[in-house]
């Protein structure tokens, strides 16, 4: 063998070496540790390769601009018959936040603006009014029972080839219907609007039909099944509800009231609807 065929060889033989190594670590590098404790995220994090359609459809819905109506002038008629002032800011009003934000006071959620940490540092949620966020419902307040941090990598993981038991597992909630009482039907709801119909409401909500186009198409899930075949299954949630938080205020702050949780991280253990 000549001598630069015997070069050409050795690279050769080291490329495939190195390519097949390379696999090797990639496939380790892909499945994600999952984190160990449920956290907001904000609805930005389901853009971007894996729910395109579905956050542009959020973003385009009254879900996707709830905070803008805490500006002052936002909506003066409705906020006068709350007995609301048109005038006043309420972007860091605690009285409004848990139901026009994510995930406000749990770990991972929305701080208003002005909102420190013990050594003074400013800790607000930055605003990007481009990408809306946790500012604003996003997909976790229906979607999950404490923040979707862990879900989100099971679904990773899985490349969304996921049974429902394995994201409730980790504070995904499939009690849709439950969730509204969240915020429409709450007792503190200062709006008085009345009862939400849901079987109409649900389907305003992210219509995706209209968002899906050539660049992410791969990712209908409606189209290719993946909702039908998850729909077969029947999740804990679906069969008992999960708890719905309730809260009230002292000196001013949101306190989550005592034993209506519907989840604790600490002991990884579910409460349901008695
Ligand atoms: C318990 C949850 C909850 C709280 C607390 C809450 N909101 Fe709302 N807000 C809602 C919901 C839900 C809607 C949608 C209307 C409805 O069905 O009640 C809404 C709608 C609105 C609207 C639009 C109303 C319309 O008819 O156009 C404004 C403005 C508004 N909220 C401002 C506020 C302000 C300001 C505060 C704080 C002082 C506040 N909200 C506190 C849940 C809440
Ligand atoms: C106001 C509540 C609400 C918000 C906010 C919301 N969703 Fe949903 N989502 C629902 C409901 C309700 C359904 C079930 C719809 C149905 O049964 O027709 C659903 C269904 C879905 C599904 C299909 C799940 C399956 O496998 O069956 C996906 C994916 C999804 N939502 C993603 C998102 C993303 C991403 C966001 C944020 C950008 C978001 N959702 C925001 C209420 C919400
Ligand atoms: C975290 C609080 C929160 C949760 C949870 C929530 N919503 Fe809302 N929703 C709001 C707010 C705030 C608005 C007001 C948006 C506006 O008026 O522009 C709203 C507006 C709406 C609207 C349009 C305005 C209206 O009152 O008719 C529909 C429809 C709706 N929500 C359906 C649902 C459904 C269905 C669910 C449960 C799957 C749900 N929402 C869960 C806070 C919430």
């Amino acid at each position: 063998m000549g001598k630069t065929l015997k070069i050409i060889s050795l690279v050769l033989f080291s490329a495939v070496f190195l390519i097949g190594f390379a696999d090797e670590a990639d496939a380790k590098k892909k499945k994600k540790k999952i984190p160990n404790k449920p956290k907001y995220v904000g609805s930005v994090k389901c853009n971007g390769s894996c729910h395109d359609p579905y956050y542009q459809a959020w973003v385009d819905s009254p879900h996707g601009k709830t905070f803008a109506l805490l500006k002052p002038g936002q909506r003066a008629e409705a906020k006068k018959k709350a007995k609301l002032d048109p005038e006043k800011d309420y972007t860091a009003d605690p009285q409004c936040l848990r139901c026009h934000t994510t995930g406000y006071r749990q770990l991972g959620g929305f701080k208003p603006a002005g909102s420190k940490n013990k050594k003074g540092k400013d800790v607000s949620t930055k605003i990007d009014p481009e990408e809306p966020s946790l500012e604003q419902v996003g997909c976790e307040m229906c979607h999950s029972a404490a923040g979707g941090a862990q879900f989100r990598v099971v679904m990773k993981n899985t490349k969304g080839d996921y049974k429902k038991s394995d994201t409730e597992k980790y504070g995904q909630r499939w009690d849709y219907k439950n969730v509204c009482t969240r915020c429409h039907n709450h007792p503190k709801n200062p709006h008085k609007k009345g009862k939400l119909d849901f079987a109409k409401a649900k389907a305003t909500i992210h219509p995706i039909a209209k968002y899906v186009n050539e660049d992410n198409a791969d990712q209908d899930i409606v189209k290719d099944g993946k909702v039908k075949d998850r729909a077969k299954e029947t999740a804990k949630s679906e069969e008992k509800g999960l708890r719905i938080e309730d809260w009230n205020f002292k000196k001013g702050k949101l306190k989550f009231a005592k034993g209506t949780r519907p989840y604790s991280s600490k002991k990884k253990k579910f409460y349901y609807i008695k």
